[in-house]
């Protein structure tokens, strides 16, 4: 197996190993040290089945279990299928504007996930990439003033898209502003700590994102807002150097850890040209906030 950077900040391809066979301890060993050390990996020609996909991904921990079903695949409903097919009836094949805005995956939920999958099933003509952001070095970036102003405070995530004045409602995915609406009743906020201490590597890394955050606890809407310009500026500014933005070539398996990464789904491509990505998400193992604190 042979890990090469793709850039000196974020990213490496890995070559020279076929997920679909066992994994002996050794490439897991090699694997795990690779994502630690560059936080998102893209292995070169992969040709997974849903079912290989969900054996790859348990080596790594427990999986999330899709919160809709209904865009699972049909081999087993741990494997989620993004993409932008509706069939004849109008329906979505899969979530239709996945991952649009910056994000950690799950944040917005008590245990937030460690390690997203992401296989590269059908690939637009153009468009379709992904972007990437290293936390670590959000972090490491910030002023002295805006790492002191929010070092102990934590942000307020929310699932829905709903009051979140940084986002906005893909017109592409059906039915999707009744969907945000519901949830935005239905799902509770959470709180999760501005920086991360990552649970492998000890380090700090920024753990906010304009997809889920959307306050500061404890503070007004007019106190929190020039802190969080301040710490998504890093994020959503790609002129500064924390990012990777990864084009898909045919057969890449990506997978990253959401605890030093955030991610974005970049768009710009449209039928009849098609993106289908199979996604499994293994979970985290710990909460990072105590509930009670937001009680
Ligand atoms: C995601 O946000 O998990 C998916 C990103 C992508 O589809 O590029």
């Amino acid at each position: 197996m042979k890990v090469t950077p793709v850039s000196e900040i974020v990213g490496a391809e890995i070559t020279d190993v076929n997920l679909a066979d066992p994994i002996s301890e050794d490439a897991k060993s090699a694997l795990r040290k690779a994502l630690l050390d560059h936080l998102v990996l893209v292995i070169r020609d992969q040709t997974l089945t849903p079912e290989q996909q969900v054996t790859f991904s348990e080596i790594w921990g427990e999986l999330e279990t899709p919160s809709n079903i209904e865009y699972t695949t049909e081999e087993t409903h741990k494997v989620m299928i993004l993409s932008n097919e509706i069939r004849p009836d109008g329906t979505a094949v899969g979530v239709v504007d996945g991952g649009d805005f910056w994000h950690s995956d799950s944040s917005h939920i008590e245990i937030p996930s460690a390690i997203t999958i992401l296989q590269s099933v059908r690939n637009p003509e153009r468009g379709g990439d992904t972007e990437f952001c290293n936390m670590y070095a959000a972090y490491e970036g910030l002023s002295d003033d805006i790492k002191e102003k929010i070092d102990g405070l934590y942000g307020i995530h929310h699932v829905s898209k709903v009051g979140n004045k940084r986002v906005t409602i893909s017109p592409d995915r059906p039915g999707a502003k009744d969907f945000y609406k519901a949830q935005a009743k239905a799902r509770p906020k959470v709180i999760q700590p501005l920086v991360l201490e990552h649970p492998e590597t000890g380090q700090k890394a920024l753990y906010c994102s304009p997809r889920f955050t959307v306050g500061i606890h404890g503070m007004s809407e007019e106190e929190s807002d020039p802190i969080l310009d301040a710490i998504f500026a890093p994020i959503t500014d790609r002129k500064r150097p924390n990012h990777y933005r990864h084009k898909y070539r045919e057969n890449d398996l990506v997978m990253w850890d959401n605890r030093c990464i955030c991610h974005r789904a970049v768009g710009g491509y449209g039928l009849p040209d098609i993106r289908r990505m199979h996604r499994t998400v293994v979970g985290g193992d710990r909460p990072y906030a105590d509930q009670h604190i937001a009680a």
